[in-house]
């Protein structure tokens, strides 16, 4: 039988805080398919989230289908604004979030793989992470600084990932990366530069597949996911309308799932999804093909 096998694999999903983002879904699908799951997660969000698992408020959501309990073999502190740990500001070197982390860089995060589990500890990357302080603002009142930071934070580090931790991964591993339509399509109220930095994603996908593929042998990709009311999404302030505009105009009429987004992930990862690098694969109910709304028909 043809299934996802990806036991004896190691994966870095950077960008979980949480249960109910796309970065859980996508290492709980991982690990569900054999993986052993390791962490990137953001220092500010670092102290909470560790606190969820240690009192058992994620349990729920970390059961695996055979009864047992997902375990993250490590989870690291990354702040994927930073390439290296001098490019830290010393005020945010001295925060309470930051003071005992160490390197949170993404070279730090490489280096820590490195001495943890040796040269070549990873098959699977996974950047699930974005952040837009001016989300809110339309692109006419967005600052030259707001815009920068989003296309830094939410695609510049994607590309910084696959330079940094390419080395790391075995022959034939797999990045992937998650972006949203507005990308492509006006989405108004998907502001800050954040829709210019999904662009960016997803044009640097292609590149750096050529790149790392010729380089190393890996496939990078990324998952062009409909709405979804993760932590992030809720924080732009109108998910649910997009949530419903979708479920009523997309081909399938109905909202996506996050686990429909990690088993892509997962499959994508696999060798089966082995042909198949530089490319966006929608995972939208199909919305992303539609010319016209149906509820406005
Ligand atoms: N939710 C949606 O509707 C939707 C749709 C399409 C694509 N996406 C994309 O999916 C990805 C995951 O987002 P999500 O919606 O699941 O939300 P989420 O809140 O689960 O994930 C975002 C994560 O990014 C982390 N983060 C922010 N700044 C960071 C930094 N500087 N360094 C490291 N981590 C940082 C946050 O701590 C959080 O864990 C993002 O790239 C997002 O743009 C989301």
């Amino acid at each position: 039988m043809l299934g996802i096998d990806l036991s004896g694999k190691r994966a870095l999903v950077a960008g979980v805080a949480d249960d109910g983002g796309f970065g859980f879904a996508i290492a709980k699908a991982l690990a569900e398919a054999g993986a052993t799951v390791c962490l990137g997660t953001w220092p500010p969000a670092l102290g909470i989230f560790r606190t969820l698992l240690e009192r058992g408020k994620l349990d729920a959501s970390l059961v695996m289908p055979d009864g047992g309990k997902l375990a993250f073999e490590r989870i690291y502190p990354l702040d994927a604004d930073f390439d290296v740990d001098q490019d830290l500001p010393a005020e945010l070197r001295e925060n309470r979030r930051y003071r005992e982390q160490g390197d949170v860089s993404v070279q730090g995060l490489a280096d820590r793989l490195r001495a943890d589990f040796g040269e070549t500890p990873l098959d699977i990357v996974v950047h699930s992470l974005a952040n837009g302080p001016e989300v809110k603002k339309p692109l006419l009142e967005t600052s030259r600084k707001g815009y920068l930071a989003a296309v830094g934070v939410s695609a510049y580090s994607f590309a910084s990932m696959v330079a940094r931790l390419g080395p790391l991964v075995r022959p034939g591993g797999s990045f992937l990366a998650l972006t949203y339509m507005a990308s492509e399509r006006v989405i108004p109220g998907y502001g800050g530069g954040m829709s210019s930095a999904k662009a960016a994603l997803e044009s640097d996908t292609r590149t750096l597949a050529y790149e790392a593929g010729r380089k190393w042998g890996h496939r990078v990709n990324v998952i062009s996911a409909g709405p979804w009311a993760s932590r992030a999404a809720s924080a732009i302030g109108f998910i649910d309308t997009m949530i419903q505009y979708c479920q009523e105009n997309s081909p399938l009429p109905e909202p996506i799932s996050a686990r429909e987004v990690g088993t892509t992930a997962a499959f994508l990862a696999s060798p089966l999804g082995g042909g198949i690098t530089g490319t966006t694969i929608y995972v939208d109910k199909g919305y992303h093909s539609m010319g016209m709304a149906i509820s406005h028909r």
